[in-house]
């Protein structure tokens, strides 16, 4: 048998990264296998299940048969339910074509990505950011050009975005409530970020996946609201954070005229849809608004404060977010500054599990991720878990 040599992966994949947070995983799996109890806090979903209704009516269409093949951009009637959702909630004025139905938040981000990006095009993104937006945008062979969230705060959000402008910024990327930081950025922020998208002439990709889980304070203001604004973004929501429904994997695109056709032809030829079934259960969801949110709010309140007295007296210094799932705190003295080193600290020698601020980028150096959503046996057991390493590592010093 004579055989050729074998054609190597596409070289896009020399730059783009594998999720280091599915690393830190893989590491729990491999520890919980040898017996061992791990305190985790480095996922990042709802602590609660998806609600009964919901899976009633996945259940419903099923013995109904409606198991088919549905048009690839979506069941009409989930459709329409998202377009009065963000017409009403989101103040979006979307058209009847505007809802494109994907595979989860990450699928959303990936058509948008793939819509507007051509090679060697650059995407302007605060920083920490949600670890793979960078991948996705390197799998589209563009450029994320990072902008330190801190800094641009403090100098003018339009001067930090204009000093690393060129005539290759195509894209910005928005993510508000933010992953990790649990930040909110306030109106006047968000006109301005939106002014200045306007003037330069940028498409804007806005991540809202934790529009529904703010503590505190206002609501997030969608920036395809503001003026001018629809036009020229493409928002992307999901059922994940909102409904429990993390692994359905069900989200949405809110996409202009120009850009829907781009859209609808990245979700035929990489899925053809989400599954039918799936449809029917967002359509329910959909239907009960902020309901179960609001029944959830105090238990994620209540455990956010929890973990965050109790880092605190670890030592950790962090500010309280008002919105998402996690803590950021900067590590403490007696652990390395060296986030992974930290992270790996806690891992093998606590069992504590977290996920190292530098995967979040350079500004997430010096801190680490742990997620509050987890049940109040493991917010108590890591603490304790926490204080006891603590105090040896001070001792140590
Ligand atoms: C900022 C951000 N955007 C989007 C997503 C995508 O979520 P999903 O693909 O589950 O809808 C996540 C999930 O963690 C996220 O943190």
């Amino acid at each position: 048998m004579t055989e050729g040599p074998f054609p190597r992966p596409a070289r896009r994949f020399e730059s783009v990264g594998f999720s280091e947070i599915v690393k830190v995983r893989n590491r729990v799996i491999e520890l919980l296998g040898a017996g061992r109890r791990v305190w985790r806090f480095e996922g990042g979903e709802p602590w609660m299940n998806t609600p009964d209704a919901v899976k009633d009516a996945m259940g419903a269409a099923l013995a109904r048969n409606q198991t088919r093949y549905a048009p690839s951009s979506g069941i009409p009637e989930l459709r329409q339910a998202i377009l009065e959702k963000v017409r009403t909630r989101n103040r979006i004025p979307a058209d009847a074509e505007s809802p494109v139905v994907v595979v989860g938040g990450m699928q959303g981000l990936f058509a948008a990505f793939a819509t507007l990006l051509d090679p060697g095009d650059e995407v302007l993104l605060f920083s920490p950011y949600w670890t793979p937006i960078v991948d996705l945008v390197r799998y589209h062979q563009a450029s994320p050009v990072l902008v330190p969230t801190a800094a641009a705060r403090s100098e003018g959000l339009a001067k930090a975005l204009a000093r690393r402008t060129t005539a290759r910024t195509k894209v910005l990327y928005w993510n508000c409530p933010n992953n990790p930081t649990g930040d909110v950025f306030s109106r006047q922020e968000v006109e301005e970020i939106a002014a200045f998208a306007r003037e330069r002439g940028l498409a804007v990709v806005s991540d809202e996946a934790y529009e529904d889980l703010i503590y505190e304070g206002a609501p997030n203001v969608a920036i395809a609201s503001l003026p001018g604004m629809y036009e020229r973004t493409l928002t992307v929501f999901t059922l994940s954070k909102s409904y429990s429904m993390t692994g359905w994997r069900i989200g949405y695109v809110v996409a202009p005229e120009r850009y829907q056709s781009a859209v609808k032809t990245v979700v035929l030829y990489t899925t053809n849809g989400v599954s039918t079934p799936t449809q029917w259960a967002a359509v329910e969801a959909l239907s009960r608004g902020s309901e179960f949110v609001a029944q959830w709010r105090e238990g994620y309140r209540a455990r956010r404060d929890r973990l965050a007295a109790g880092l605190t007296a670890a030592g950790f210094e962090l500010e309280t977010p008002r919105a998402a799932l996690y803590l950021f705190p900067k590590t403490p003295s007696w652990l390395s500054e060296d986030s992974r080193e930290a992270a790996r600290a806690l891992l093998d020698e606590a069992r504590i599990a977290t996920v190292p601020g530098v995967v979040f980028g350079p500004e997430g150096e010096g801190h680490l991720r742990f997620s509050f959503s987890v049940s109040d046996e493991m917010i108590a057991g890591g603490v304790e878990a926490l204080a006891a390493f603590a105090a040896q590592g001070a001792g140590r010093r």
